[in-house]
C-alpha cells in the first residue's frame, strides 16, 4: 500500500525522504515521488513510475534540495501507475500533497471543481484534495493549517496527508483519518511517516496521531488539533525498534530472514506471559479478568493469513476449551449484518493492525453494543490496538516480506495463550493447562529443529519449478495449515494453488488429479491419520504425485510418486505451528527458483489499508 514520508529541518531533507521511501518499499507500491521547497521557496518535484531506485536515478541526474518536503510511494487505486498519477500532487505550483487512503466522494468533488474551471493532470482522488486546499480555501484567505482543516471536513473516506506550500514555507501540515500516520520528533526537526520503520534512522521518538487529528509542524514547534479543532497534547512514545531491525543481514530475502527468526519471535511472544505453568491473564490488559468472566462465545475476524490463524484457533477453542467459536473473513463480516450474541468476545487478528476490512469489521461489531473486543496484533501502536478493549501483542518484530510467516506462527502462539486463559473458566483443568503450557514452551525449540529441513526442502522445490497448479490437503487443524500453505505458494510463486480438507477430495477436486498435479499433504500423527492415508490412496490410484510432510512416526515411506519428508514428532495441539514451517520453506524456495520478487510479489501490498 502507499507510503508517506515528510520532514521539516534545518538540513537538506531529500536524503531523509529517499531513505524513508526505501524503508517503506516492503509495503508494495508501483510509483514514487517527492517534493521539496528549495532555498528560494519554489516547489521542486520528481516522480517516477516503478521502483524508488528509478526516482533516485532521476534525482542524481537532476538533484533537488530543500529543508521542507514530502514523499510518497503509490500503490495504484484510482488511475494507472504512471508519472502523472504519482504523488505528490501539486496545485498552481503552490501547494503539494501526498495522500494514503481513498477519498470516497472524489467524484462529487471533481465535478464541483470542474464546474469551477479547475484543471486536472491526473486520474487520482488525491488531486481533488490539493485543489480543495488551494483553490477553495487558501485562495479565499485561509492559511495552510486552516485550509487543511477546512478541507478534511469535506472528505469522506480514509486519508493520511502530508501538505506543504510555498506561501507558508516554514510549515508541514499533516492529518489522518482511517489511515495510519506518525510524527517523528527530532531535535529542532520533525518528521512524518505512515510507518515508524521509515523514520528509524532519524528518530526513535514518535507521536501516533488519532483519528481526525490535524498537526501543524514547524522546525521548532508542534501543535495537534483533534477532530473538533481543539488543540490537544499527544504522548511521545519511545520506539524499541532499532534501525537495523529492518536490515536484511546475511539473508537473501526478508521472507527467508523472517522464516528463520521464528524461534526467537515465538519465544518472545511467550516471554513473561506464563508463570508457574499458568498463562497470566493480565497479559491481555488490566480489564481482562472482568471481561473474560463474562465470555460465552468467541467470534474471530481477520483477513488472509491472519484468517487462517483464526481458523486453527477455532478448532482449539472448541476442542480444548469447550467455547463456541466462529471465524469470518472481515470483508464479508462487515457487510452482512451479523448477529452477535451478548457476551461474545470479538477477536480480531492482524499482523499490521491497519487492515481496512478488519478495522471496519471491528467497528461494525462494536456498534452492535453487545460485545467485548480483543486484538491479536504485531504492531503496538496500530489502529486496531487503539480500537480494542484488550490486546495481546505478538512480538514478531517488523515483518517486511509481503508473505506473512513469523506473523502467522506468533499469532498461533498468542491465540493458544488466549484459548488457555478462557478455557480455564470452561473446564480446562490446572493439570491440562500445565500440560499444554509445557508443549507451548517447547515450540520454539521444535521450530528450530524443523528449520533444519531447509536444504531438503530446497531440493524438493526443484520439482515445482515448472508446475502451474498444486493441491494442498489436510484434515482437522491441518486443513487451515494447508490453506495457509496454498496461499503462500500462490502469493509468491504465482502457481495456482488450492487447499481442500482431504475428506472433500472425492466430492470434486479428485477430477483434477493427474500426473501433472503435485499434491502436498500435511500428516501429523493424530487420530485422523488413517483417514488421511485412505484419502491419499485415492490420489495415488489416479496417478497423482504426492509430497507428504509427515510426523516421523506416522508410518509413511517414500516410493514411486510419493515423496515423504519427516517432520519432528510433536504433540497434536502444537502441530499446526510446526507443520506450517516446511510449507513456508517450500513456497520460498519455489519462488526463488521461479525468479519472482519474493518480498514484494506483483499486485500485492504488505498492509492492505484500503478496502
Ligand atoms: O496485517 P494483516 O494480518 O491484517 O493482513 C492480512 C492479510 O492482508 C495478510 O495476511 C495477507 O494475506 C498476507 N500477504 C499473506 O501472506
Amino acid at each position: 500500500m502507499c507510503g508517506i514520508v515528510g520532514a521539516i529541518a534545518e538540513r537538506d531533507v531529500t536524503p531523509i525522504l529517499l531513505e524513508g521511501l526505501r524503508r517503506l518499499e516492503y509495503r508494495g507500491y508501483d510509483s514514487a515521488g517527492l517534493a521539496v521547497l528549495d532555498s528560494k521557496h519554489h516547489l521542486q518535484r520528481a516522480r517516477k513510475p516503478g521502483k524508488v531506485a528509478m526516482l533516485e536515478q532521476a534525482l542524481s541526474a537532476s538533484p533537488i534540495h530543500g529543508t521542507v518536503g514530502i514523499a510518497h510511494t503509490r500503490w495504484a487505486t484510482h488511475g494507472e501507475p504512471t508519472e502523472s498519477n504519482a504523488h505528490p500532487h501539486i496545485c498552481n505550483q503552490t501547494v503539494a500533497v501526498v495522500h494514503n487512503g481513498i477519498i470516497e466522494n472524489h467524484d462529487t468533488l471533481r465535478e464541483q471543481q470542474r464546474a469551477k474551471g479547475y484543471t486536472f493532470t491526473s486520474d487520482t482522488d488525491t488531486e481533488t484534495i490539493v485543489h480543495e486546499i488551494y483553490e477553495n480555501h487558501i485562495n479565499k484567505g485561509l492559511d495552510l493549517l486552516a485550509a487543511v482543516q477546512a478541507t478534511v471536513k469535506g472528505l469522506h473516506g480514509a486519508y493520511a496527508l502530508g501538505v506543504i506550500s510555498k506561501q507558508d514555507p516554514q510549515r508541514l501540515i499533516t492529518a489522518r483519518m482511517g489511515s495510519p500516520l506518525v510524527i517523528g520528533v527530532g531535535i529542532g526537526e520533525y518528521f512524518i511517516a505512515s510507518d515508524v520503520a521509515a523514520l528509524l534512522p532519524v528518530t526513535r521518538r514518535f507521536i501516533f496521531l488519532e483519528e481526525g487529528d490535524v498537526a501543524d509542524l514547524t522546525r521548532q514547534s508542534l501543535r495537534i488539533f483533534d477532530r473538533t479543532g481543539k488543540q490537544v497534547e499527544r504522548e511521545i512514545k519511545e520506539s524499541e525498534l532499532s534501525a537495523d531491525a529492518v536490515e536484511l543481514g546475511q539473508y537473501r530475502h526478508y521472507m527467508q530472514k523472517e522464516i528463520f527468526e521464528q524461534p526467537r519471535a515465538i519465544a518472545d511472544t511467550l516471554e513473561g506471559r506464563i508463570v508457574n505453568d499458568q498463562v497470566i491473564e493480565q497479559s491481555f490488559g488490566h480489564q481482562a479478568s472482568e471481561i473474560f468472566e463474562q465470555i460465552k462465545e468467541v467470534r474471530i475476524i481477520a483477513c488472509g493469513t491472519s484468517y487462517h490463524a483464526g481458523l486453527i484457533a477455532s478448532y482449539w477453542f472448541e476442542s480444548l476449551a469447550d467455547i463456541p467459536c466462529r471465524v469470518e473473513v472481515a470483508s464479508e463480516f462487515r457487510y452482512r449484518q451479523p448477529h452477535l450474541r451478548k457476551n461474545t468476545l470479538v477477536v480480531t487478528i492482524s499482523q499490521s493492525g491497519e487492515t481496512a476490512d478488519t478495522l471496519a469489521a471491528l467497528k461494525e461489531a462494536k456498534a452492535s453494543g453487545n460485545v467485548h473486543s480483543l486484538a491479536v496484533c504485531n504492531v503496538a501502536e496500530s489502529s486496531l490496538t487503539r480500537e480494542s478493549d484488550l490486546i495481546l501483542l505478538t512480538r514478531a518484530g517488523p515483518e517486511i516480506g509481503v508473505a506473512s510467516t513469523k506473523g502467522f506462527t506468533t499469532q498461533l502462539t498468542a491465540l493458544l495463550l488466549l484459548v488457555l486463559v478462557l478455557g480455564r473458566r470452561h473446564g480446562i483443568s490446572a493439570k491440562r493447562e500445565k500440560e499444554l503450557v509445557h508443549h507451548l514452551e517447547q515450540v520454539a525449540a521444535k521450530v528450530e529443529k524443523v528449520l533444519e529441513m531447509d536444504e531438503s526442502i530446497r531440493l524438493l522445490s526443484e520439482q515445482f519449478g515448472d508446475k502451474e497448479h498444486a493441491l494442498f490437503l489436510g484434515r482437522g487443524t491441518m486443513y487451515p495449515v494447508a490453506m495457509e500453505g496454498a496461499l503462500k505458494l500462490k502469493e509468491i510463486s504465482y502457481i495456482h494453488a488450492e487447499a481442500y480438507p482431504a475428506g472433500e477430495l472425492k466430492h470434486g477436486p479428485l477430477a483434477l488429479v493427474d500426473s501433472e498435479m503435485p499434491i502436498i499433504a500435511v500428516a501429523p500423527n493424530n487420530e485422523l491419520l488413517e483417514k488421511l492415508k485412505s484419502n491419499l490412496q485415492e490420489v495415488r490410484a489416479r496417478g497423482g504425485k504426492l509430497f507428504v510432510f509427515a510426523d516421523g512416526e506416522a508410518g509413511f515411506k517414500s516410493e514411486v510418486d510419493v515423496t515423504v519428508l519427516d517432520v519432528e514428532s510433536i504433540n497434536d495441539v502444537i502441530a499446526p505451528i510446526i507443520f506450517s514451517i516446511p510449507l513456508q520453506l517450500l513456497s520460498y524456495h519455489v519462488a526463488v527458483i521461479k525468479g519472482t520478487d519474493v518480498d514484494k510479489p506483483r499486485n500485492l501490498a504488505k498492509a492492505v489499508t484500503v478496502e
